[in-house]
């Protein structure tokens, strides 16, 4: 009997879980938790590409480095990948149930105690977050999957042929147009992350009048560093890195 009933409660658990996901409390906390996720991982990604400061032997080999992980590298970029896509999905769909519940009048804005936060970059999350969406389709084909060794973009580090990502870092950013599209890119990436990383603590229930303005000021803080830091990149590469001779 109580075997029985183990494994009655089992899927019983799985879909308690489940459930929560699909609630509007889920759907905002799971944006949140995934939006602070992807911006560790973008601090991180400035942090690697700061080393293009350096030159191509310190960025050739960060760049190995990371190769070098083999099959650790492949989980952490499905880990990634899967952050990514639920983010974007549920995003979207806290946006639509927003405005499904506008529509039939069962929101107000400056809604139950907590503070209201509607600005310019508040009301733009979508449109910028699905920007940068396509923005990181473009940059991954661009980089990660772009011309290897095998066409020629081979570097000798200590004695060994590794890729030369420098070199094609450094020719993308020779076109002013590149420049100028990720220079924009990053703009808005900063308006995305302000109002997201005040959000993310909103749905996680921490929107008590003490933090109020200490997250909103970190907010402000990492999202100015986060774009300056790659908008600062792309300009400094087009005015003062030579390209490498082949
Ligand atoms: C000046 C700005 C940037 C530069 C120079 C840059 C450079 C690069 C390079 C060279 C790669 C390929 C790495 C490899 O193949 O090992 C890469 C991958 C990637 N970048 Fe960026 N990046 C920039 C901004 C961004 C931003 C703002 C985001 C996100 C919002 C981003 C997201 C990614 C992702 C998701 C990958 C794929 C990571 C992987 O699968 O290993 N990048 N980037």
């Amino acid at each position: 009997m109580q075997q029985a009933d183990k494994q009655m409660s089992r899927p019983g658990v799985l879909s308690a879980v489940l459930s929560i996901f699909n609630t509007s409390v889920g759907r905002k906390v799971i944006t949140g938790l995934t939006g602070l996720g992807l911006v560790v991982f973008i601090l991180g990604h400035l942090a690697g590409n700061l080393s293009l400061f350096i030159g191509a032997e310190a960025f050739n080999a960060y760049a190995h480095k990371l190769e070098s992980l083999g099959p650790l590298l492949y989980v952490i970029e499905i880990g990634l990948l899967a952050v990514f896509v639920f983010h974007i999905v549920y995003a979207i769909a806290v946006t639509s149930q927003n405005k499904a519940a506008r529509k039939a009048g069962y929101v107000q804005h400056g809604d139950a105690g907590k503070p209201s936060q509607k600005n310019l970059s508040s009301q733009t999350m979508i449109y910028t977050g699905l920007i940068l969406a396509v923005f990181i389709v473009v940059h991954v084909v661009m980089f990660k999957f772009g011309p290897g060794m095998g066409s020629g973009y081979a570097y000798e580090l200590h004695g060994e042929q590794v890729r030369d990502l420098h070199r094609l870092v450094v020719e993308s950013f020779k076109n002013i147009w590149i420049v100028l599209g990720y220079c924009a890119v990053m703009l808005l990436m900063g308006v995305h992350i302000r109002h997201g990383f005040w959000s993310a603590f909103q749905s996680l229930g921490a929107y008590h009048p003490r933090y109020t303005r200490l997250i909103q000021s970190a907010g402000v803080l990492l999202a100015a560093a986060l774009a300056l830091g790659f908008f600062v990149l792309p300009i400094y590469i087009y005015l003062f890195v030579e390209l490498p001779t082949v």
